[in-house]
C-alpha cells in the first residue's frame, strides 16, 4: 500500500468509528483513519469476533463498549491511530490489532490538555528523542506501514527539521495539519508551510486542515494542489457531509444521515457515537425542531424514530436479544 493520490478520512475522536469509516469508504474515501486510541486503553483489551455483526471487537473484560472495533471489509483500508508517550506500550497496543488493520499512525498533533499534559499528541512536537524512539520502535516492530500526523511549528525551518527527523525513522508517509498548536480550526490553514515542506521531504505528504474550503469532491483536489501534496486527509468536511468523498457529487444531508444510521445498525454502533455523528451532520440545523429532538434523544429508539427508521431499529433489537442471550460477549441490548 502506498499513500499517494489518496483521499483520506481523518482520525476524529467519537466520529471516525467503524460505521463512519465504512460510510466514508462507500462514498469513495481511499483510506480511513480510526479515531485516536490511547495505547494504555487498548493493552488490556481482548479480541472478540462478533458473529452477529461480523465485527472484530476489542473489549476490556467487564466492560461493554469496544475500545476499538473493525471488520474484514475495511481491513486493507483502515489505519489505526495510536495516542502514546511511550514506545514500548505503543508497540504492545499496535501488536494486538496488527492482523486486523492496514497500517498505523501516531498522533503528534492533538492540542487537547489531556494529551499534551500526558506527553502525547502535540507535546511530542517538541520532544525529538521521544518521536524518534516511538517511530523507530513501531517501524521495526510492526509488519504494516507506519505514518504520523503532526501540526506545524511556528518556525518553518524547525518544522522542516522535524519532518526530516520523522522521515529518517522509516515512516511511509507524513500527515501535516497546517496549523500551529494553539490555532483553532476556523483560522486559515498554512498551506504555504505544507508546500514548502513537500520540497524537502521524499515520502508522501498528506495535507490536512482544508475543511473550511472543502464543500465537494473537486475542492479536495484544489486543496491538494494548493499544498502540492501527494494526498489529502479530511476531517470536518467529512464529518459534516461525508459524501464530499463522492466523485459524482455531494448528497443531501438527510440521505447521508440515513445511510449512517443504517450502517450503524449493521455494525452495532454505540448510541452515543451515533448521536454525536448525527449532531455534527445536522450542525447547521441544530436549532430547528428536529435538531432539538436529536440533541434531546437519550436512546437509539428515540433517535431512529426521528428519522422514521424505528422498524429497522426494533428488528435489530430482537436479533440482538437472541444473540447476546447465548453469547459470551456482554453488550447492552
Ligand atoms: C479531530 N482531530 C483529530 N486528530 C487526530 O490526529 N486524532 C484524533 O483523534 C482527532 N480527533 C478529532 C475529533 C474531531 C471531532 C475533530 C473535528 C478533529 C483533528 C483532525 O483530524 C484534523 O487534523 C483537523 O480537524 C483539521 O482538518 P480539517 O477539519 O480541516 O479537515
Amino acid at each position: 500500500m502506498d499513500y499517494k493520490n489518496k483521499n483520506i478520512l481523518a482520525p476524529m475522536v467519537r466520529c471516525s468509528t467503524l460505521a463512519f469509516r465504512l460510510m466514508a469508504l462507500e462514498y469513495g474515501a481511499d483510506l480511513v483513519y480510526s479515531e485516536e486510541i490511547i495505547d494504555y486503553k487498548l493493552v488490556n483489551a481482548k479480541r472478540h469476533y462478533n458473529e452477529l455483526f461480523n465485527t472484530i471487537d476489542y473489549i476490556v473484560d467487564g466492560t461493554e463498549k469496544p475500545v476499538f472495533q473493525t471488520c474484514h471489509k475495511e481491513k486493507d483500508k483502515v489505519i489505526f491511530q495510536v495516542g502514546t508517550n511511550n514506545a514500548t506500550r505503543a508497540l504492545q497496543a499496535c501488536k494486538l490489532v496488527e492482523n486486523d488493520v492496514a497500517g498505523f499512525d501516531v498522533n503528534m498533533g492533538c492540542p487537547k490538555e489531556f494529551s499534551v499534559q500526558g506527553g502525547m499528541g502535540a507535546a511530542l512536537l517538541k520532544k525529538p528523542d521521544d518521536v524518534k524512539q516511538i517511530l523507530t520502535t513501531l517501524v521495526n516492530g510492526l509488519s504494516k506501514p507506519v505514518t504520523c500526523k503532526i501540526r506545524c511549528l511556528h518556525s518553518l525551518e524547525e518544522t522542516i527539521n522535524l519532518c526530516k527527523l520523522i522521515e529518517s525513522c522509516g515512516v511511509r508517509a507524513l500527515a501535516i495539519h497546517g496549523r500551529f498548536q494553539e490555532e483553532r480550526s476556523r483560522m486559515p490553514n498554512h498551506d504555504d508551510y505544507i508546500r514548502e515542506i513537500v520540497k524537502h521531504i521524499q515520502i508522501p505528504i498528506i495535507a490536512n486542515g482544508g475543511s473550511n474550503e472543502i464543500k465537494c469532491y473537486e475542492d479536495i483536489e484544489k486543496f491538494r494542489q494548493s499544498c502540492n501534496a501527494s494526498s489529502v486527509m479530511i476531517a470536518r468536511a467529512g464529518m459534516w457531509n461525508c459524501s464530499v468523498f463522492r466523485r459524482e457529487g455531494v448528497l443531501p444531508i438527510d440521505d447521508v444521515v440515513k445511510r449512517f444510521l443504517e450502517i450503524s445498525l449493521e455494525v452495532d454502533n454505540y448510541f452515543f457515537s451515533v448521536k454525536y455523528a448525527v449532531q455534527q451532520m445536522l450542525h447547521e440545523e441544530l436549532a430547528s425542531e428536529r435538531g432539538a429532538a436529536v440533541l434531546g434523544s437519550l436512546a437509539g429508539e428515540e433517535l431512529y424514530k426521528i428519522f422514521h427508521m424505528l422498524n429497522e431499529y426494533n428488528e435489530l433489537q430482537k436479533k440482538k436479544e437472541e444473540y447476546y442471550r447465548s453469547s459470551a460477549l456482554k453488550r447492552k441490548i
